[in-house]
């Protein structure tokens, strides 16, 4: 069963000379199946959590590990594998190619890696609602369609691990909730990890465990 897992991870972000000690000894793991979610109030962290175990960001100290690789050892070619390989990410901001149509944001990223795997793209934007809209570019897009299509562009390489930055943020109710139940369906259906952080305390409490962050350190919620 793969797993991700942290031992005494610190991040600080130094700007102008000022050091901001944003994540301080956090110990955290997540297998394979599991789900989690991650609260805590804005500028607590999250976002750069998630950035450090999806390989997206350098760490100040402390160990990260998929398996028993230690994210140490990699280069940056190693790091971009493992992410092909292995993580899809939704960012905050979903971050879709402009240029690019709904079909080919997710083409690019099946394009870009060898899993063999690769679920069918037309099957993908069907199951998140986007039928009609294969050939539509983002700005053509709806916000919760876009955030839609991102969680679509963010399994398109069959991950194991799926990690998301408040995917329902800025999204009336009822896109909310159909995101909210995709994601469950997904996590049910398929054995894929979920780590999701999110400052909708309902959707967070759908998820096996919470952590929250809070003053640099990581505490479970619930068991
Ligand atoms: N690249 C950066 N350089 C300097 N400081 C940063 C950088 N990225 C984030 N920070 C700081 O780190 C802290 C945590 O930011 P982060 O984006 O992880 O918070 P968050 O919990 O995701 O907040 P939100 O709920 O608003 O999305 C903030 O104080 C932020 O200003
Ligand atoms: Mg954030």
């Amino acid at each position: 069963m793969n797993k991700i897992f942290t031992e005494d991870l610190s991040k600080t972000f130094i700007t102008d000379g000022i050091k901001n000690s944003v994540l301080r000894d956090i110990n955290f793991s997540i297998s394979q199946g599991e789900t989690c979610s991650i609260i805590g109030a804005s500028g607590c962290g999250k976002s750069t959590f998630l950035h450090l175990l999806a390989k997206l960001d350098d760490y100040s100290s402390g160990r990260i590990f998929f398996n028993e690789i230690n994210y140490n050892d990699l280069n940056s070619d190693s790091s971009a594998s493992l992410r092909l390989d292995n993580f899809g990410f939704v960012y905050q901001f979903h971050h879709l190619l402009e240029d690019f149509n709904a079909f080919d944001n997710c083409k690019i990223v099946q394009d870009l890696n060898n899993n063999k795997n690769n679920p069918n793209i037309d099957e993908l934007l069907i199951s998140v609602g986007l039928k009609d809209k294969f050939k539509s570019y983002p700005y053509q897009l709806s916000g919760g369609e876009k955030q839609r299509l991102a969680i679509a562009r963010a399994l398109s390489n069959n991950p194991n691990f799926l990690i998301m930055d408040e995917p329902t943020g800025n999204l009336d109710n009822k896109t909310s909730q159909l995101i909210q139940d995709l994601i469950l369906n997904i996590s049910r259906n398929n054995e894929i990890g979920i780590i999701l952080a999110t400052h909708d305390l309902y959707f967070a409490n759908m998820m096996d465990k919470v952590y929250e962050i809070y003053d640099g350190g990581l505490r479970k919620v619930n068991e």
